[in-house]
């Protein structure tokens, strides 16, 4: 794992937003892994920034999300669908046909799940995969306990996790306790993986990352075994190593 130590949350989110768009620039039809939270949000910015200065386009791009809530329409404000549209999608020359998430309002989750995959391997995987980190070690919504060789699949979301995500919504009982993420064997067939993690907060969870050992428990542990990861963190976050 590739360790780059940057000052802040600014310089992680232009040292992130450089790489992608050095792999758009470079293939003939990228494929981007994206994630929601607060940590990209400095980057999805960046990428904006760059489009506007006509440093990229993203209209041979293909995007896929790393996850849903269920039972979210996708114009809920507290949808990752929503997120994705305000914070990147409606900003830059992206096709909108071409920037996929699973859809968590459907009946037959199970059919989406595989539908999802269908389309990832149609796409021929994902080039880059960003990815942020869970206070437990989540990555995407693949709570502790994840099976490694889980495909996207359809998760019941820790207490910890709502809590920590409840901040967006009026109140805890209005996050979802359901939803659809890739699985971890599907993250760790992207050929790169662009892991971000900024604040004190993450700092016992990055220690982990790196030292821990590699165990379901802690789901980003997995990492270690991927060929390909740039881990971009600040100072904060890499203050327990
Ligand atoms: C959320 C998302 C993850 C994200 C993580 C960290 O629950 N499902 O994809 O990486 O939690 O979020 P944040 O960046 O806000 O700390």
């Amino acid at each position: 794992m590739e360790i780059v130590k940057v000052k802040n949350y600014e310089e992680m989110s232009e040292r992130a937003c450089d790489l992608i768009i050095e792999i758009v620039n470079k293939l003939d039809n990228p494929v981007l892994g994206l994630a929601t939270g607060s940590t990209p949000e400095g980057m999805y910015q960046q990428m904006i920034d760059s489009y506007k200065r006509n440093e990229v386009s993203f209209t041979k791009t293909t995007t896929f999300n790393l996850d849903e809530y269920v039972g979210l329409v996708g114009n809920d404000p507290n949808s990752y669908r929503f997120y994705m549209n305000d914070k990147l999608f409606k900003h830059i020359d992206l096709l909108a046909d071409r920037a996929y998430l699973p859809n968590g309002d459907t009946d037959d989750l199970q059919k989406e799940c595989r539908d999802y995959e269908t389309l990832m391997y149609k796409a021929e995987y994902i080039d880059v995969q960003v990815l942020g980190l869970g206070l437990n070690g989540h990555i995407g919504f693949n709570e502790p306990g994840t099976a490694f060789d889980s495909r996207t699949h359809i998760v019941d979301l820790d207490e910890t996790t709502r809590k920590a995500n409840a901040r967006f919504f009026d109140s805890l009982d209005d996050v979802p306790k359901k939803a659809i993420t890739m699985g971890i064997e599907t993250i760790m067939e992207s050929k790169k993986i662009l892991l971000l993690v900024a604040g004190e907060k993450k700092a016992e969870a990055v220690y982990r990352l790196i030292n821990g050992e590699t165990s379901e428990e802690f789901p980003a542990s997995i990492l270690q075994k991927h060929e390909n990861v740039t881990l971009i963190a600040d100072e904060e976050a890499l203050s327990k190593l």
